[in-house]
């Protein structure tokens, strides 16, 4: 879809729809919505007047124009109180819209920039947020299917505003919520992908034409040099299948003179059967999915190398299936993870924080700090939080803080949870220095504090986004299937991190 930005006025813009906006309780709407509702002989108002139209958040009214306007249709969308309004709603409006029309076979869209008048918001990131919307609204997993005629897609969006000093702001904000919005589509890509068609290899060959395009450098390390490393965890994950895993690490390097590299890691199970302590059948289709962490990093990697912000970042993502087998690991099975500590592997189930230990272990010998990591890790977390949020949790207030207000931006929620050290003791082990597992009670704090012994005094955040993996129906930007998520906020962290740098280096240079 090509989405553009044109000086003009959108009642005389010939796309086949238009999209205006209304909030809640205005009884005679303004703006290009009143210019429509005149030009329409009071049609909207009346529409208002008889209480079928309210302006509330997510409400459609699709009106036709019969010749009055050039453009054929006019779908006013509710955006809610006027007082309420945020980029979100103005993501998720505009998804709901743009669905709607594809739906009815409308190829070409008109939009006003919602939130940019009356709305109070910057133009920039309204224009942002209406790109994102589109892109991420329409998204369709459509690989293994066949070719529908009936599903045609929307050709083009233009974005119209009325004063022209706004314009290089907008065509700015279109051209960083497109970016954006197919790296978050290229996450949900990977994670909606069946897991014959995303074994660890391919994960990392997919890893590798994000790199290439991006610009950024890819290795990937082989079984043989995970022995010589001792990455005892990882392979001892493996071991129960088939398919070799691969360690996939992306290298960007925005600020060459500086070696202060940030860490981003994401567990890669790309099918996790639980092994030997195996899942029931039912649900067992959606552990595809169980690599969504890390395709948010590789996927984050490709947009940061397009959008070239000033920092170092690395990318480390240990891809693995978890499969029963004669040579499956074995509950109660000891392993020695790349650090020197040593694992006694209670539930094969719990394998992310197997595989990211040494996922931490290497990023450390990389010299990676602060260090973020991203995980479908915990049942546990689903169940205290809900789907609503990604549970997060840090050995590093400010770091943690700062993840939280890049997730604000981006529309995708973020809960802290405490790292009590009283639970540490639910990890100790008679045979090795550690057991896999702890006590059902606080299961996602326990797997935290797990990940905690490998990460040392490094600085970390940790996203448990098991709850967010997912959205089980269409509701705004978010439709069914892999959310994404936290694919923008990962983004939006980096470019905050970099502006920030670049402040202190400008500081640090007495300008
Ligand atoms: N990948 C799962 C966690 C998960 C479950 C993510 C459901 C998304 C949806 C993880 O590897 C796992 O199996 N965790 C176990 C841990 C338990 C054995 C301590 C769990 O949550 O049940
Ligand atoms: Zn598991
Ligand atoms: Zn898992």
């Amino acid at each position: 879809m090509e989405i553009k930005v044109e000086v003009g006025d959108i009642s005389q813009h010939p796309a086949r729809a238009i999209v205006l906006n209304l909030f809640e309780g205005v009884k005679r709407p303004g703006g290009a919505t009143g210019a429509v509702d005149k030009a329409l002989g009071g049609a909207i108002s009346q529409l208002i007047a008889d209480g079928e139209t309210k302006g509330k958040l997510n409400e459609l009214t699709l009106i036709h124009t019969l010749g009055r306007l050039p453009s054929p249709r006019v779908l006013v969308a509710g955006l809610g109180k006027q007082q309420e309004l945020k980029l979100d709603r103005v993501r998720d409006a505009t998804a709901t819209a743009l669905r709607h029309l594809r739906r009815i076979g409308v190829r070409t869209v008109a939009t006003i920039v919602h939130g940019a008048g009356v709305g109070g918001l910057e133009p920039q990131q309204c224009a942002q947020a209406i790109a994102e919307g589109a892109v991420m609204g329409l998204y369709r997993f459509t690989r293994h299917k066949k070719k529908n005629e009936n599903e045609r897609e929307i050709d083009a969006l233009t974005l119209v505003e009325l004063d022209r000093t706004k314009a290089a702001a907008l065509r700015r904000g279109v051209a960083t919520g497109r970016i954006l919005a197919e790296a978050a589509n290229r996450a949900r890509d990977m994670a909606n992908e069946p897991a014959n068609y995303l074994t660890p290899a391919i994960m990392a060959e997919q890893a590798q034409a994000a790199a290439q395009e991006a610009g950024l450098e890819c290795e990937v390390l082989e079984r043989e040099q995970m022995q010589e490393l001792g990455m005892g965890a990882l392979l001892g994950v493996a071991q129960g299948s088939t398919q070799p895993p691969k360690m996939i690490v992306l290298r960007y390097r925005g600020d060459p003179r500086r070696k202060a590299t940030l860490g981003l890691l994401g567990k890669g199970i790309t099918f996790d059967a639980g092994g030997i302590s195996i899942k029931p059948s039912a649900g067992m289709p959606e552990r595809k999915r169980d690599m969504s962490g890390g395709a948010a990093v590789i996927a984050a990697m490709w947009a940061i190398g397009r959008l070239k912000p000033r920092i170092n970042v690395t990318a480390v993502v240990p891809a693995a299936e978890n499969m029963p087998s004669g040579s499956a690991i074995k509950p109660g099975d000891v392993v020695r993870a790349m650090s020197g500590k040593t694992i006694e592997v209670v539930n094969t189930d719990a394998e992310g924080r197997l595989i990211l230990a040494d996922a931490i272990a290497y990023a450390r010998q990389q010299g990676l700090s602060p260090i973020v990591d991203v995980a479908t890790l915990t049942g546990a977390m689903a169940i205290a939080i809900g789907k609503a949020a990604t549970g997060c949790m840090t050995n590093s207030q400010a770091l943690c803080q700062k993840v939280i207000a890049a997730g604000e931006a981006a529309g995708e929620k973020f809960w802290q949870f405490p790292l009590y050290e009283e639970y540490k003791e639910h990890l100790k082990s008679d045979v090795a220095d550690i057991k896999n597992v702890g006590e059902r009670e606080g299961g996602a704090i326990s797997a935290a504090l797990f990940l905690a012994e490998f990460v040392g005094d490094t600085p970390w955040v940790h996203l448990d986004m098991a709850p967010t993996e997912r959205s089980d129906k269409h509701q705004g930007i978010q439709v069914k299937g892999a959310t994404g998520i936290p694919t923008r906020t990962l983004i939006s962290f980096v470019l905050s991190l970099a502006r920030e740098s670049v402040l202190a280096q400008q500081k640090g240079q007495g300008r």
